[in-house]
């Protein structure tokens, strides 16, 4: 399972990076607002920090299908390695058509997807990722892993080529269980990804051997 950053933080991403487990970010309206400066050229600098070849996915704000593909295609110009994300309903699901259809085969992450059947109709209009949001469903008592593993059951049983990645991620538990319900991807936010690092036992045993160590070798190093 891959791992993406959900970020829009330059820092973080940069950081997050150079531990050599990241391959692509998930940015939204509300993680780019959190940003100071102006939106095109953050979303710039981010996909030039990727390598402008790991996907970056930026939203869209338009409500309108026509509306939004006009926005998806100027999003896109910023940089080659964009996927334009598109909230799931009737005009997203014209836009996603539109886009990837067209001579220019813009990739469309439909995001808020909270169904099997949201997932399947994002899929047949020809997004390339569709974006299960498991922590908001677990907000409200559903089960938001339970609905990553039907989607991938679906989606393996009918051979569809849409990469699912679970997004919403509120803790480590949520990685694990996504990547055993076989997610494509995980978008995680950088504070869980370095929970993701640590056990307490880990942290022991380092300190244990530096102890051990320093009782016969004080002035010894490789
Ligand atoms: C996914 O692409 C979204 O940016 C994100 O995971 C939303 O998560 P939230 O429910 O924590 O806002």
């Amino acid at each position: 399972m891959q791992i993406y950053l959900d970020s829009a933080n330059p820092g973080e991403i940069e950081e997050a990076l150079s531990w050599g487990v990241i391959s692509g970010v998930t940015t939204n309206p509300s993680l780019i607002a959190n940003e100071t400066g102006g939106s095109a050229s953050l979303v710039q600098r981010i996909c030039k920090i990727l390598g402008g070849k790991k996907p970056v996915s930026v939203e869209v704000l338009s409500t309108a299908a026509e509306d939004m593909v006009k926005e998806a295609r100027r999003i896109a110009l910023l940089a080659p390695n964009i996927v334009i994300k598109i909230p799931m309903g009737v005009e997203g699901l014209k836009a996603v058509y539109q886009l990837s259809q067209g001579v220019e085969r813009v990739k469309c992450n439909v995001t808020l997807i909270f169904s099997v059947n949201q997932a399947i109709l994002a899929a047949r209009a020809g997004a390339a990722f569709v974006s299960p949001f498991i922590g908001r469903l677990d907000d409200i008592g559903w089960d938001g892993v339970g609905l990553v593993r039907e989607m991938v059951d679906v989606f393996t049983k009918h051979n569809t080529d849409t990469a699912i990645i679970a997004a919403s991620i509120r803790h480590p538990r949520h990685i694990h269980e996504v990547a055993m319900a076989g997610a494509h991807i995980a978008t995680v936010p950088f504070s869980v990804l370095k929970q993701m690092i640590s056990h307490p036992l880990t942290d022991l045993g380092v300190e244990r051997f530096l102890r051990d160590w320093a009782k016969t070798r004080t002035d010894e190093v490789f």
